[in-house]
């Protein structure tokens, strides 16, 4: 008998490489994350999160701590808590966290965010939130995994095992973790009115299905892809929610395709980086509709001005986007505070095309490690 494949290709399970199929399954990491917490009538139900509901309900400052693609999904928790939950947040890479006496006391929650569970950064600090008498919750991917032995209390992602150095799946997942502790949070604290949060567990059920289209599309991503060959660098522009999206597209681009990729709150060009901006220059902007939308566009012909090629992630149908682009990409439309598990989709993918078309091992990119356990 004659084996014609490897187990490795076995695993990818007929994609050329990892990522394609976890950028695939991601539908699935999303409803599996979902399932069994969000009910159309009662809301969210944390059950598994051991901390007591009484003491969620006394927390008054959150602390979210996490390194690289599950950092950004903190800048993007921050923004849902603060707005349904009405409770400051602040994220830091958990890197810096330990090492500038934050304020901490047992009204404090500290958020660690890690797929693997492991890495030493967000572990560390995990730790010194606890030992300076904070509550600790963890969001991660690995059962069992030191994060989870450590926290309090623990939220899994069910994304399953990620192979690809680069998250996709599991970055998904820790956002719809995230948005179900935010909306819990508000619940327990009586800041969302019943018809909203209606329309927000509505709209929460109905992602797996729009990530599913926004995956359908990657062909038209990577005919995007095609034109960013060569280029130098590229810029990533985004404001309110989709900031943290545009970081974490322009981490995609850098650590996959090896090109130099900068993220910026659009608004804050004007204080000195759009001086690098000359013709030819890529702008990437997550453009779709948020509530500084018509300030994006300002600074959209801010760059075209300056001869800038503007590739834009637009909502279906809002032709006005395009307006200010010389390439669209479409994603379909949700709530904003939803939307960045939708609109990092075309993102991911490209990266990946234009990673793949420069000959780059996506798997496995160069001088990175999936977990990291060293300072
Ligand atoms: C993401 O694509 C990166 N490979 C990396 O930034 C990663 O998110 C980071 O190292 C954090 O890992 P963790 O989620 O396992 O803690």
């Amino acid at each position: 008998l004659e084996v014609a494949w490897t187990l490795e290709e076995a695993q990818k399970g007929g994609y050329p490489d990892f990522m394609s199929k976890e950028i695939a399954q991601q539908p699935e990491a999303l409803a599996d994350t979902l399932v069994g917490r969000l009910h159309p009538v009662e809301g969210i139900g944390l059950d598994e999160v051991r901390i007591p509901e009484e003491e969620l309900r006394r927390v008054d400052k959150v602390a979210v701590v996490a390194c690289g693609s599950s950092y950004h999904a903190g800048l993007v928790a921050k923004l849902a808590i603060e707005h349904w939950a009405r409770l400051p947040v602040e994220v830091e890479v958990a890197s810096e966290f330990r090492y500038r006496d934050p304020v901490l006391d047992e009204r404090t929650l500290v958020v660690g965010i890690s797929q693997s569970g492991e890495s030493v950064d967000t572990l560390q600090a995990v730790r010194h939130g606890r030992d300076n008498g904070a509550r600790a919750l963890v969001v991660c991917n690995v059962v069992d995994s030191s994060l989870a032995r450590e926290a309090d209390g623990v939220l899994y992602t069910r994304a399953g095992p990620e192979v690809c150095v680069a998250a996709t799946k599991t970055h998904v997942a820790q956002l719809a973790a995230l948005e179900l502790l935010a909306l819990h949070l508000a619940q327990l604290r009586g800041t969302l009115a019943p018809k909203r949060a209606g329309q927000l567990f509505e709209a929460l059920a109905a992602l797996p299905d729009l990530v599913a289209q926004a995956v359908e599309r990657g062909p038209a991503v990577a005919a995007v892809a095609e034109t960013l060959l060569g280029a130098r660098d590229v810029f990533y522009l985004g404001r309110h929610v989709g900031y943290p999206v545009a970081m974490e597209g322009a981490l995609k681009l850098k650590e996959l395709a090896y090109v130099r990729a900068e993220a910026y709150p659009a608004g804050e060009l004007k204080h000195g980086p759009i001086a690098l901006v000359e013709p030819g220059t890529v702008v990437v902007a997550v453009a779709t509709r948020q509530p500084l939308w018509e300030k994006l566009m300002a600074n959209l012909a801010e760059v075209r001005a300056r001869g800038a090629r503007v590739v834009a992630l637009a909502s279906d149908g809002d032709e006005r986007t395009a307006e200010h682009a010389d390439e669209v990409l479409w994603v379909p439309p949700t709530e904003p505070l939803f939307s960045p598990l939708v609109d990092v989709v075309p993102l991911q993918q490209l990266a990946y095309e234009v990673a793949r078309r420069s000959g780059r091992d996506v798997d496995r990119p160069r001088n990175l490690a999936k977990t990291v356990t060293v300072e």
